[in-house]
């Protein structure tokens, strides 16, 4: 409440009120706030057991990496991997993508031994790697061509996925007549079209400015409730993983380890609250200064 009668006295009073209430944010971090998530609530897609990865095995230096990693991704979840840099969270993902080999511990799809790259397993880079000899439609085309898709189905999955990330009219530009945002979106569509069992992203909008971003994560967010596909997400930042997982894994280095695997309070809200609204929310700023603190705690920060 605001008192006092000069003006003066009440900005006074007013940033009295405000540093109060950022204090009983910091004051007041319960510790009950990240909530472990339930991963046998799920049908289990990919599996995890017991990975480690050494670089450089054989070599005079060998890099454990990754090390004990268990973990189920279920059908359906959109998983956001947070750990500061050197954690291993590419490393993981190059595992999951099938490029390399763990030293120990199997992967598997479906229940089925996982080891090499394949269709079921779609990756969408920081630089979107698009044949860059190819209009878009052609790009997207790529996929379910490889599949041995027939033509029909072809040109109707490649029509719903531009439309799905609003490219229809960019459908016969290649990619070098289009803005870094669009071609993004080109890349995410191309990988939906193949139809994958699991999306797997490495900070894909690491390289966008601030407006992009946030509109690609809403559209992300979007397609990933319109389809219900796995994703596993890699990011280095919070917020992002905050607006668009229902679960995130906090990894800590050396070796690369995952320390936190948790339920995102805010997934339901994420469908019809708008970003800025949950951005400047209490519950939202104290798991984001939650789990900004425990990346800090890893002492690589
Ligand atoms: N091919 C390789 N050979 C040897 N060491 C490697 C190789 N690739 C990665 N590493 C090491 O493994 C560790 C994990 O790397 P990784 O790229 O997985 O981390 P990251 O969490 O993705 O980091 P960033 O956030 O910076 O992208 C790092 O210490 C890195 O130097
Ligand atoms: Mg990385």
């Amino acid at each position: 409440m605001l008192i006092g009668s000069s003006k003066k006295f009440r900005r006074a009073d007013f940033a009295s009120v405000v540093i109060s209430e950022i204090m009983t944010v910091h004051s007041s971090a319960r510790t009950d706030i990240a909530v472990p998530y339930d991963d046998s609530a799920g049908d289990t897609l990919i599996a995890l057991n017991d990975i480690d990865l050494v670089y450089d095995l054989d070599g005079p230096q060998p890099f454990p990496a990754l090390e004990a990693i268990d973990l189920n991704l279920n059908q359906g979840d959109f998983i956001c991997a947070i750990g500061p840099s050197g954690c291993g969270k590419t490393s993981l993902l190059r595992v999951l993508a099938g490029y390399e080999r763990p030293t120990h511990g199997v992967v598997s799809v479906d229940g089925r031994p996982h080891t090499k790259p394949d269709s079921e397993v779609g990756v969408v880079f920081q630089q979107p790697n698009l044949f860059p000899w190819l209009t878009i439609e052609k790009n997207v085309n790529f996929g379910p061509r490889m599949k041995g898709i027939d033509a029909h189905e072809r040109r109707q999955r490649v029509s719903y996925f531009l439309e799905m990330v609003s490219l229809i009219d960019a459908a016969k530009k290649l990619p070098h007549q289009l803005s870094g945002g669009m071609k993004q979106r080109a890349a995410i569509a191309r990988a939906l079209a193949a139809d994958p069992k699991v999306i797997l992203m490495d900070e894909p909008f690491g390289a966008l400015d601030a407006f992009t971003r946030e509109s690609m994560q809403m559209s992300l967010h979007e397609i990933w409730t319109k389809t219900g596909k796995t994703i596993f997400f890699i990011t280095h930042d919070v917020e992002e993983a905050l607006l668009l997982s229902n679960r995130i894994i906090l990894m800590y280095p050396n070796p690369g380890r995952i320390v936190e695997d948790i339920a995102n309070p805010f997934s339901a809200m994420l469908s019809d609250t708008a970003p800025s609204d949950l951005r400047v929310s209490r519950d939202f700023i104290e798991m984001r200064e939650y789990l900004v603190r425990r990346i800090k705690e890893s002492g690589e920060y």
